[in-house]
């Protein structure tokens, strides 16, 4: 023991390897849980991120079909547009993790058009608990078409 002290006074990083071995199990695996618990909390927090759709031609807020469909500067918009927002949900290329639906699912159809603006608009909370965030304060509807757009790039209905 005196041999230790003594070699973690001449080396300090000794003391940091002392304090490790003296720490018990238990607390240290709690220190390293809070860690990971932390790391998922700050992922869980994204604020949202506006889009900058000004390369888009103006809509006037009633269209209920996509105008931009197989537009490729709204394609290109809609895909960061959807990673900055939707991937930590939905999957990186709306591949599904499990937590959220498969957005590659959709059919790229009218029908469709119309329910996924809604839903991207007022998100989904059911009895007080919010499963998906409402994106109307964020998005204008020009964001909300271009990540449309880009979603029937991927579409696949096998997903
Ligand atoms: C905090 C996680 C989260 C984020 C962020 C999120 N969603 Fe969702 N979304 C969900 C969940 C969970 C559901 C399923 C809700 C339910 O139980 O009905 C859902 C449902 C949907 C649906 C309906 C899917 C279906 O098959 O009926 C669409 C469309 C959708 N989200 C689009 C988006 C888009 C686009 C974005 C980004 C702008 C986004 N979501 C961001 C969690 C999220």
């Amino acid at each position: 023991m005196a041999r230790a002290e003594h070699s973690a006074r001449a080396h300090p990083p000794d003391d940091l390897q002392m304090n490790m071995k003296k720490m018990s199990l238990p607390s240290a695996l709690l220190l390293l849980s809070g860690l990971v618990v932390s790391a998922v909390f700050a992922h869980g927090d994204v604020t949202p991120q506006t889009v900058d759709t000004a390369e888009l031609e103006e809509l006037t807020g009633e269209e209920v079909e996509n105008p931009y469909r197989g537009n490729e500067k709204a394609i290109e918009i809609g895909a960061s547009a959807y990673n900055q927002n939707c991937a930590r949900c939905h999957g990186l290329g709306a591949v599904s993790g499990g937590i959220a639906p498969d957005l590659r699912k959709l059919p790229p159809d009218a029908a469709t058009d119309e329910y996924f603006i809604e839903k991207v608009r007022n998100g989904v909370i059911r009895n007080g608990v919010t499963y998906m965030p409402p994106f109307a304060d964020t998005f204008n509807d020009q964001a909300i078409w271009a990540i449309r757009a880009w979603l029937d790039t991927v579409y696949d209905e096998d997903a």
